[in-house]
């Protein structure tokens, strides 16, 4: 996969060559761009925002700079165009189901705005050449999508083949059946006076899958009631309700 970042800060994506995007870039499973958007500047001051028309706080990043970048790292003549993502407060939520359609995609680029955003028309125009995904991370705001960008990106590459050292722990993430995955322990048996469930060292496999299973239930109705909700028709069986 070809990731491909445009930013007015590249430093804040080092992290991006660090512990396990770094191995995957190593292992050529991704390879990475940053691109400094001030690249696409022209004013000795590489202006990349202006106020926004009809009035109100902050500055909003302009069209013709951005244009240029997307121009330049898209090119709109060649045979293949990337997944466009730009995260923003204003986006639909970023979900895992969104990092396992991003995990097919060949190529994707990050466009990171600060301040109050990208002019619209770039995102507009973008839309018409190739797939544009405004997304948000939480119901907060940060000060520019950079951030946004780390997460995203650690959760999509973590779903590619090889990356993992254990497939089989993606396949268990909190989200894949829809609940929130249960409490995990290891080695001391008692650790502090406090002892590991009796039933995870009864090794009886059958027993353990369902207190995991009841763990997983609780913790959702607990926590985030709203994912039970949403858990398709049938995805409950006799055995969960009972928990
Ligand atoms: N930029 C600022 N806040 C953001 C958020 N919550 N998600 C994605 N991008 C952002």
């Amino acid at each position: 996969m070809r990731i491909d970042v445009i930013t007015i800060f590249p430093d804040y994506l080092n992290p991006l060559r660090e512990a396990l995007l770094g191995k995957a870039v190593e292992r050529e499973r991704i390879s990475v761009g940053v691109h400094d958007l001030r690249t696409w500047t022209h004013d000795v001051h590489k202006t990349v925002d202006d106020s926004p028309y009809g009035g109100g706080p902050g500055m909003v990043m302009k069209p013709d700079v951005w244009g240029e970048a997307l121009d330049a790292v898209c090119p709109p003549a060649a045979e293949t165009s990337p997944r466009l993502v730009v995260p923003t407060p204003a986006g639909r939520p970023f979900t895992q189901d969104l990092a396992h359609e991003w995990s097919r995609e060949p190529w994707l680029v990050f466009a990171c705005g600060r301040y109050e955003g990208i002019d619209q028309r770039v995102v507009d125009e973008a839309s018409e050449r190739m797939p544009v995904d405004e997304v948000s991370i939480g119901d907060y705001v940060l000060v520019g999508g950079e951030v946004a960008v780390l997460a995203m990106v650690e959760s999509v590459v973590r779903l590619l083949p090889g990356v993992l050292g254990n497939p089989a722990s993606a396949q268990q993430d909190s989200f894949s059946d829809g609940l929130l995955e249960g409490p995990s322990y290891t080695r001391p048996e008692v650790w502090r006076g406090r002892p590991v469930p009796d039933v995870l060292r009864s090794g009886n496999h059958g027993a353990i899958a369902r207190w995991r299973r009841d763990k997983a239930l609780e913790r959702t109705w607990r926590r985030r009631p709203e994912l039970l909700d949403a858990l398709p028709e049938g995805a409950l069986d006799r055995k969960d309700r009972e928990a």
